[in-house]
């Protein structure tokens, strides 16, 4: 069988070392470079560097490309609309595209109710958004979210993302209201406690928190990720989310869904909450919504999206003529029931492929988890403690690299491996990447010395 991967070089190659080089000559090191590649071109799954080797990419822009590099129906739109109307701002006027995404985007987020959507260009922003309008809609302050959660890099986003260090360091003070209360992780449950007696105390813990954190009555919105991604790919518990929505309910408070790296397909729905059954109020997506160009949106209740006043929202290049076209391309794909169901069908051999790892090396893999294609397994030192062994994840994303599939941490602890292919690899593929990892874990413990 033809291998998709083709190295050539050593990696990095001379001409992603120059590349790289020059890059942080000219770039402050403080922006993130998980890689020491550069890349020339991208189609499906494959990325070719500037040295002309040929990878598997499993980090598909961290969950931007659910369908895939370059794909050909979103590449023709952007070429057709780019000799049209390349900007226009939607502040200034009125384009079909961003119009017709609007109505695509109203018909398809979960509620039967009437919705509005707005378009901004990334996570961050859609999140900052989603409080502004949950605190004119409400005229309360408090924002609700959890340990583990990545909103963004916003002031007010940073404050309400976990992980101090990596994320916040150096930064604050950041925006108050904000408060924290602690998510189900049922993997770092006590041992003593089963699965559900872990999630019952949340939700127990959800009753105690509104009258010792916070007052239910101050609280506009509860913002939550149906899955953790940032954080580790943590499914919340359906049981928990619908407890969630029962006070929200009660209390008049939003429940605002962070859909930006879970939606899109990314789960085998279109959107992750889908899986649960709780509606949320709001729900904010972004990655794999654009096909690869920046956009994000916010669909809302129609009552709750018009609560802000004429010319309170929006920005330059939210909803660009471009972003549009592409993000209604890639809907075309996403919502195609074979896409949904390829998605699953990718997710189910995903799983059975670390599920198999784990058994392989059950004192380094504590956890396989996730939901749908959206996977992740966490390394720890000691499967008893359940200590986090970052150093054994950064040696597995290397050691894939190495071998030509490119994958990233994720984690509280930066200690899982997150899986992010495009969802429309091929089998091939899918199984080459997979025992490229296999191949790779079996390099790592034998550098550990575990083997
Ligand atoms: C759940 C979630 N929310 C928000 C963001 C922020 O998105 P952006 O990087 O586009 O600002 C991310 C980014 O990873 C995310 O995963």
């Amino acid at each position: 069988m033809h291998s998709a991967i083709r190295l050539v070089t050593e990696v990095p190659g001379p001409n992603s070392r120059a590349m790289v080089a020059r890059r942080e000559a000219a770039m402050p090191p403080g922006a993130a470079k998980l890689t020491p590649i550069a890349i020339k071109s991208a189609h499906g799954a494959q990325v070719i560097d500037v040295d002309g080797n040929t990878f598997l990419d499993f980090a598909g822009g961290i969950g931007t490309l659910a369908v895939g590099h370059t794909p050909d129906n979103v590449v023709a739109a952007i070429q057709a609309q780019a000799a049209e109307l390349i900007h226009m701002c939607a502040i200034v006027a009125t384009y079909e595209p961003l119009v017709a995404l609007a109505e695509r985007l109203n018909s398809l987020a979960p509620g039967d109710f009437r919705k509005r959507t707005l378009f901004m260009n990334s996570g961050a922003e859609a999140l900052e958004t989603c409080v502004h309008i949950s605190r004119s809609y409400t005229r309360r302050q408090g924002i609700v979210v959890f340990d583990g959660a990545y909103h963004g890099r916003s002031n007010l986003t940073m404050a309400m993302t976990s992980k101090f260090n990596l994320f916040k360091k150096g930064f604050g003070p950041f925006a108050p209201e904000v408060y924290r209360f602690p998510f189900p992780n049922l993997y770092r449950r006590p041992a003593e406690m089963s699965e559900e007696a872990w999630i019952d105390w949340h939700i127990r813990q959800l009753d105690h928190n509104f009258m010792a954190v916070v007052d239910p009555s101050h609280v506009a919105a509860v913002v939550i990720e149906p899955v953790i991604g940032e954080g580790g790919f943590l499914p919340a518990p359906s049981a928990w989310l619908r407890r969630l929505r029962a006070l929200c309910d009660q209390h008049g408070i939003l429940l605002v869904a962070d859909e930006v790296q879970s939606g899109m397909g990314r789960t085998g729905k279109l959107f992750a909450i889908e899986h649960s059954g709780v509606v949320p109020d709001i729900v904010a997506t972004a990655k794999s919504l654009g096909g690869g160009m920046p956009i994000s949106a916010i669909i809302g209740r129609a009552e709750v999206m018009e609560a802000p006043h004429p010319g309170g929202l929006g920005g330059t290049y939210s909803g660009n003529p471009l972003a549009c076209v592409a993000a209604l391309k890639a809907l075309d794909t996403i919502t195609d029931s074979a896409f949904l169901k390829r998605a699953t069908e990718i997710g189910n051999v995903m799983r059975e492929r670390l599920l198999v790892l784990q058994a392989r090396y059950p004192s380094l893999i504590g956890d396989v988890r996730g939901l749908g294609p959206m996977l992740a397994m966490e390394l720890v030192k000691d499967p008893a403690t359940r200590e986090p062994w970052m150093e054994a994840t950064q040696a597995v994303n290397a050691a894939t690299l190495q071998r030509g599939l490119i994958t990233i941490r994720a984690g509280l602890f930066s200690n899982c491996v997150r899986l992010l292919p495009p969802l429309t690899l091929t089998d091939a593929e899918l199984k080459e990447g997979m025992d490229v990892l296999e191949l790779s874990m079996a390099d790592v413990v034998r550098t550990l010395g575990l083997a």
